[in-house]
């Protein structure tokens, strides 16, 4: 019997973790699988674990109002070695480039327990963008013993720098699982239903003024887009709902105050701008699913999108996901305000243009990602590691 623990954090490991989870469940008599939530995000961390239904066997609610990168190095990391030494696991899963993940693969490292990581060998090449999860993931593939990498060019990252060939699995992007899993799910219920007053999500802060409009979906939440580039967005999604009265946008707010500060003092009042909590995975795949384009700084959207046939503009000047946009549905665009709103309503109004973006495809998986991890962890009966 292996001893599998899953160490994860914010929304979107969350996401990501919940079907390998899932996964891991149907073999009780191989695995004995631990959940540790460091609760780096505390409402957006347990807005996916109720759904998803994952109850953590260790919840060490790290959380603090605007904590710094060192308070969530310091408390993840005392923490967890705690742990690693009472359960002692013959391994540790991690996800993505959060610092969560890159502190609890050291603090393993330290216990000589070796690290899965799973959405291994994404690379922007430039470790300020974003920031800081680009050092972070480049720490926690160098800590790492086994790799998933999501697609082949991730797994040329890894390649590249010399981590053993051995160690590398490609096997597609899990998010790409959970989008599918909740899809299923779906019932198709309108945005007007969604938007009642007494809807969970308080999807409605304002009426919507025309349902027949089109929507615009946004998230914005990155570290580097604080300040004059967050408030170029702001300013661009005020001059595109001031002067294109068919369109609604739609804009979830990130709970980090610095996030929340800007967003609500620009565009708080503004006709066909709603603000809005953010929502659970459910009301947000539906969401995607009804919009006619997104704008986003986030990482996973840029990976579910495609599936869904949405064109994605990216408000980052690099990204570390480069196969949607080379197939034409993901353009990355920054965050220089005329830019913004020209890219948008190139898009609102050449048909031909948006057409070529919304071609539904699935460069990021098909949904059997967690299959093969878990298969990979049966399957191993010794980690090969690096060196
Ligand atoms: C973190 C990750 C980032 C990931 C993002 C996903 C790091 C350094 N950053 O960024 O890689 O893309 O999550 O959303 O790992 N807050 C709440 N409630 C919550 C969540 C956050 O109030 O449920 C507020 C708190 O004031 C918190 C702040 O947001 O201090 C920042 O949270 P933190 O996890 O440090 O960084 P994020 O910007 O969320
Ligand atoms: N998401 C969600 N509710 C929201 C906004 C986003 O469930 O209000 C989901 C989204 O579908 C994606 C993930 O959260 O799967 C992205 O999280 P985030 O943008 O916080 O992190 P990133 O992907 O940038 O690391």
């Amino acid at each position: 019997m292996k001893k599998i623990m899953f160490i994860f954090g914010t929304r979107p490991e969350a996401i990501k973790m919940a079907p390998v989870i899932k996964e891991m469940e149907k073999y009780p008599d191989k695995i004995k699988s631990t959940v540790v939530v460091t609760a780096q995000h505390r409402q957006m961390l347990d807005q996916i674990l109720i759904p998803f239904d994952i109850k953590p066997d260790y919840d060490l609610n790290i959380m603090k109002d605007d904590q710094s990168l060192s308070q969530v190095t310091t408390s993840v990391l005392s923490k967890i070695e705690e742990l690693l030494k009472q359960e002692k696991p013959d391994i540790i899963l991690v996800q993505g480039d959060t610092t969560t993940a890159f502190v609890a693969s050291l603090a393993s490292f330290y216990q000589k327990i070796p690290v899965g990581h799973i959405e291994a060998g994404l690379r922007t090449h430039n470790r300020y963008y974003p920031f800081p999860e680009e050092m972070n993931r480049r720490l926690t593939d160098a800590l790492a013993s086994l790799h998933f990498a999501p697609t082949p060019k991730a797994a040329e990252n890894l390649l590249k720098e010399g981590i053993s060939e051995k160690s590398i699995f490609v096997t597609g992007n899990t998010v790409i699982d959970a989008l599918f899993m909740i899809l299923a799910r779906i019932n198709n219920v309108e945005l007007d239903e969604l938007s009642k007053p007494n809807s969970k999500n308080e999807l409605s802060i304002q009426p919507f003024n025309n349902s027949t409009n089109k929507l615009i979906l946004v998230t914005a939440h990155r570290r580097e887009n604080f300040g004059k580039p967050l408030k170029n967005i702001c300013l661009a999604l005020k001059e595109i709902a001031k002067k294109n009265n068919d369109v609604e946008i739609i804009y979830p707010v990130h709970l980090n105050p610095n996030v929340q500060k800007t967003v609500y003092s620009l565009l708080n009042g503004n006709d066909r701008v709603h603000l809005l909590k953010p929502l659970d995975y459910e009301p947000f795949v539906n969401l995607m699913a009804k919009s006619y384009l997104i704008l986003t700084d986030s990482g996973g959207i840029q990976e579910e999108a495609p599936s869904l046939g949405k064109p994605v503009l990216v408000l980052r000047d690099v990204t570390e996901r480069p196969e949607a946009v080379e197939a034409g549905t993901v353009r990355v665009v920054g965050t220089d305000k005329a830019r913004v709103i020209h890219e948008t309503e190139k898009l609102l109004r050449d048909k031909k243009e948006y057409e070529k973006m919304s071609q539904a495809i699935n460069p990021y998986g098909d949904g059997k990602a967690s299959q093969r991890i878990v298969n990979i962890l049966i399957r191993s009966s010794k980690v090969q590691g690096n060196r």
